[in-house]
């Protein structure tokens, strides 16, 4: 927790998978896309570029979360995406809203968030991990993609596929 809140660096999806996981989505304009952790806030800034959908961000590690509100700013995009600083919970209420979810996470931290998660989302949404699996929730799909120059998979999953 210490190392998430005051460390700089963090790793980053590269721009491929971010956009081959809101593919596997099915990610439409007009959609609102939540990213728990949201580093520097790529995925929502390709969601909104590319995509023409809404995003929220939730960051706890301060130097990732200026990063991001920098980030959103420069890219001519804070109408569409709003960065929150804190927990993921702080997001809760967004969830309850969000069409897709995306999530660059490891495994331990996804089965950390995943009962009161899957409990937040709404019915039809569509999530999205890079890389990483939940525990008890099984995924309905996957998807080769490249991330930081290595084969990876992303993994889709509905609300109560358990
Ligand atoms: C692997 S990075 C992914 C960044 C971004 N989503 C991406 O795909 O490039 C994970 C991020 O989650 C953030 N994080 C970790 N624990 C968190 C928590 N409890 N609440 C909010 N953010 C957290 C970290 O600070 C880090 O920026």
């Amino acid at each position: 927790m210490f190392a998430a809140i005051f460390s700089a660096p963090t790793v980053y999806a590269s721009d491929q998978a971010i956009i081959d996981a809101f593919k596997l989505a099915k990610l439409k304009s007009g959609e609102l896309v939540v990213d728990l952790g949201c580093g520097n806030a790529r995925s929502l800034i390709i969601a909104a570029r590319i995509f023409g959908a809404k995003g929220v961000g939730v960051e706890i590690s301060p130097y990732c979360f200026l990063k991001s509100r920098w980030n959103v700013f420069l890219a001519g995009e804070s109408k569409n995406i709003k960065i929150i600083f804190g927990d993921f919970k702080k997001a809760k209420k967004h969830l309850g809203h969000a069409n897709v979810v995306y999530l660059y996470l490891l495994n331990k931290v996804l089965t950390a968030i995943e009962p009161w998660f899957f409990a937040a989302i709404k019915e039809d949404a569509r999530v999205v991990s890079l890389s990483f699996t939940f525990t008890e929730h099984i995924f309905i799909k996957s998807a080769k993609t490249f991330n930081l120059g290595k084969k990876t998979k992303i993994f889709l999953y509905g609300k109560d596929n358990l």
